[in-house]
């Protein structure tokens, strides 16, 4: 039976989610930017939180991982970067794999946003989990330097069969479509459409210019 996926707006703009198995029950946050509304929103669902997927280390997706473990005794996985934000069971990269019921996950380390940034590959779920690599129209900041390694990894998930849905760990689709709507998950063919900019937030938009004023 098929993973069900959640997908919620927490804190400002980061795109919360939970992938459940309807046939073991189990249930993995992917990533927690906010502990209250990662169980809230699993409360909804009647779902209980048994693992934590951590994408990368960066704060805003590693703060409210702590408080979501003590309350639920959830498996924490990540990086080994972030150790110092979160209280990991277990260390992934490059090669590893983890598991949520019947379905598998590759994990491919994918950096350029962060050092230890790693993707969770679904191949029979048809489920990429991203983190800030790629979100629609765009991908996550740059670190500086990075731009060489960030392209490996973007390259990477383009070459994903064209039916893989990418699930990226911010949702700014309002800003580029002036619509506030749930983040869809991405298909991996979109990447190839996909404009990548140094910086996270979303791109400003041009005055238009006077009809004649122009080149
Ligand atoms: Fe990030």
């Amino acid at each position: 039976m098929p993973l069900d996926l959640h997908v919620f707006r927490t804190l400002n703009d980061n795109a919360g989610a939970l992938l459940h198995d309807p046939t073991s029950g189990a249930c993995a946050a992917i990533d927690v930017p906010d502990a209250g509304e990662t169980l809230a929103a699993a409360r909804a669902k009647g779902w209980t939180i048994s693992d934590i997927f951590i994408t990368h280390a960066h704060h805003d997706h590693t703060q409210g991982v702590a408080e979501v473990k003590q309350a639920t005794g959830a498996n924490v996985v990540g990086p080994a970067d972030a150790r110092t934000s979160a209280p990991l069971d277990r260390v992934l990269s490059e090669g590893d794999a983890v598991t949520l019921g019947g379905e598998s996950f590759e994990i491919w380390h994918t950096p350029g946003h962060s050092d230890g940034h790693l993707s969770l590959i679904g191949r029979g779920a048809k489920l990429a989990l991203v983190g800030d690599v790629v979100f629609v129209m765009g991908c996550g900041r740059v670190q500086p330097g990075q731009m060489e390694r960030m392209w490996t990894s973007l390259s990477r998930l383009m070459g994903l069969p064209g039916d893989t849905r990418l699930l990226g760990g911010h949702d700014y689709t309002s800003a580029a479509m002036t619509t506030r709507s749930p983040m869809p998950a991405l298909p991996a063919r979109s990447i190839r459409r996909t404009r990548c900019s140094r910086h996270a937030s979303p791109r400003r938009r041009r005055p238009r210019r006077k009809a004649g004023s122009g080149r």
